[in-house]
This record gives structure tokens, C-alpha cells and sequence, in this order.
């Protein structure tokens, strides 16, 4: 939580009564399956009194009437925007990105030579970084990767993430934390932004998709990038979408989840441990 968000109460401008940060969290797990507790309080006053004040209303319950409104479909969408931590960044947790390249990318790269399709998955991938470092990932194993079918899918809830991930551009202090030669290997100076190359970006599909909607995907992956999204989720519903994972993952293909995140329900014993927080989806049983 910033040091905004942790503002004493003295100082606000509205009340966010019990009731209203219960509504609210009632609304927020309804919607997006996010769970805030009682310590979010302070980081949903400070989120929401932007868009109270975008609105022009008197306060949280004004608000919470109109979100619940007929009228207020689009707000909803921006509170759910607002609420969700975006936080993301390229080549984050990298040992992930060095499991795949080293154990994963070879084996799929042999695949898509033999004409197979080959398809991933970033789950909630926020602006894009970690499906581009993914898509960059392969690319460096397999520069000629366009010419064949691999695709990489790239969804989130937050429509504004997905938009800024359709631009491919970035400002040079996040690229920054990728090394000199990947930068200029991957990267175009657009403006005072920097743009991600075209074949990594024509590797990303991205889609707005809510885990708690249906899923339209007709293939199954070969991987799943799901990392640091369930963690805001309550273990029935992390318990729900490991399962659904099982649905969308062929026997052997491989899935990366957060550092502080773990598989939970029935899909645990499906998956075997392959390295920190990556696992390898075994189905009928793990030997
Ligand atoms: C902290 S970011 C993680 C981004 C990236 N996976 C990473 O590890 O760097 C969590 C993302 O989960 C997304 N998210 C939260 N609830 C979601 C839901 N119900 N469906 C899809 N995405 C969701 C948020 O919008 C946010 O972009």
C-alpha cells in the first residue's frame, strides 16, 4: 500500500462507513472473485475517492448506489479497474522465464518444426510484460518462431492493461530492468517510449477475460503463466480456476505460478513439481 493509501482519516474527505466497505467488497468479489479484507480498507478509500470525485458524488454510498445501478455498468468496470494491483514487470521472477527456456522452449520449438500448433497461456498478464518477456523467451531460442504456428494468448480483467498492452509501448524506466542488449534487441524507440518489436508483439494476442466468466478458449496450452493474480482470491475460488486450468492444459504441458502462490483443491496432486512455483501437469498421476 503506498503511503496515499495508509492516509490518516482525519484528514478525508468522505466516510467509508463498515457498511459501505462491506457493499463494496461484497460487489468486488461478485464481479472480479477478489477478496478484500478488513486491511483493505484504507486502500479502497484511497482508490475509490478518484472515481467518487470523478463522478462528482457526495460520497461512498452515492457511489455504491449508481454501481449497483442499471445506469452503472461502465463504472463498474472502472471500480474493478481501480481495484485490481496491476503491479507487473518484465522478466519478473525470472527463474521462470530461465525454466522455460531452458527445459520447456525446446521441446515445443521441436513440436512447431513438425507442424504442431503450439499454444500459451499468460493468465491475467496485467500490461503485457510478462507475455512479451515470454514471447521474447522464445524468440531468442528460435528467432525464424514467426513462421510458425505459436501463439501465445494474453488475458486480464482490466480492460485498461489490456489496452496498454495493445500499444507494446512502455516508458524506458520499466524496460530498464531488462539488460542493454535485450533492450536493443526487442525494443524501438517510439517518442519518448519504448515499443516492443513487432514479430514479439505479433506473437501476443491479448483479450479482456474475467477468470470468473466463461472461458471461450477452444484449444488447450502447452503453458500457463498464471502468477500473482489468485493470491487477491479466496481458496474456493483459486480452487475453481486451478481446476479450470486442468481443463485447458494437455497431459505434460507445463504451468508457472507467483512466488507466494500454491495450488490448492483437487488439481494439487495433477501437478508435479518441476522447480520454485513450476509444475508440469501430469493427469494420470505423478510418478
Ligand atoms: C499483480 S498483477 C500480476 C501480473 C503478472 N501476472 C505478473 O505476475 O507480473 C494481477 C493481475 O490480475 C488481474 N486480475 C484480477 N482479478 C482478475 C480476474 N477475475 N480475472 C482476470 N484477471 C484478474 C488484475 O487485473 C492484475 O492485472
Amino acid at each position: 500500500m503506498s503511503v496515499a493509501e495508509k492516509q490518516d482519516s482525519s484528514d478525508r474527505a468522505y466516510v467509508l462507513s463498515d457498511s459501505d466497505f462491506t457493499a463494496i467488497s461484497g460487489l468486488v468479489l461478485q464481479q472480479s472473485g477478489i477478496h478484500l479484507g478488513d486491511a483493505k480498507k484504507d486502500l479502497v478509500y484511497s482508490r475509490l475517492t478518484k472515481r467518487i470525485r470523478v463522478r462528482k458524488m457526495n460520497g461512498f454510498s452515492e457511489y455504491i448506489e449508481f454501481v449497483k445501478s442499471g445506469a452503472g455498468a461502465a463504472e463498474r468496470e472502472e471500480l474493478i479497474s481501480a481495484i485490481t494491483t496491476n503491479v507487473t514487470n518484465f522478466n519478473r521472477e525470472g527463474h521462470h522465464f530461465e525454466h522455460f527456456s531452458e527445459h520447456v522452449a525446446p521441446g515445443l520449438i521441436e513440436r512447431a518444426r513438425r507442424g504442431e500448433p503450439i499454444r500459451m497461456w499468460s493468465a491475467a498478464c496485467s500490461d503485457g510484460r510478462e507475455p512479451f518477456t515470454l514471447a521474447m523467451s522464445l524468440l531468442n531460442k528460435m528467432p525464424e518462431a514467426g513462421n510458425f504456428n505459436i501463439k501465445i494468448l494474453a488475458t486480464d480483467i482490466d480492460r485498461k492493461s489490456i489496452q496498454i498492452a495493445n500499444t507494446g509501448q512502455y516508458t524506458a524506466d520499466m524496460v530498464n530492468r531488462l539488460d542493454k542488449a535485450t533492450v536493443g534487441k526487442w525494443f524501438d524507440p517510439v517518442g519518448n517510449m519504448m515499443q516492443v518489436k513487432k514479430p514479439v508483439r505479433d506473437m501476443v494476442q491479448f483479450n479482456v477475460l474475467n477468470f470468473l466468466d466463461k472461458w471461450p478458449m477452444k484449444r488447450k496450452f502447452d503453458v500457463i503463466f498464471c502468477r500473482n493474480a489468485l493470491i487477491y482470491f479466496k481458496a474456493d475460488m483459486q480452487e475453481q480456476i486451478f481446476d479450470g486450468f486442468t481443463q485447458f492444459l494437455h497431459d505434460d504441458a507445463y504451468m508457472y505460478i507467483g512466488h507466494s502462490e500454491r495450488i490448492v483443491g483437487r488439481a494439487v496432486d495433477k501437478f508435479k513439481s518441476v522447480g520454485p512455483t513450476s509444475f508440469q501437469y501430469k493427469p494420470k498421476g505423478i510418478k
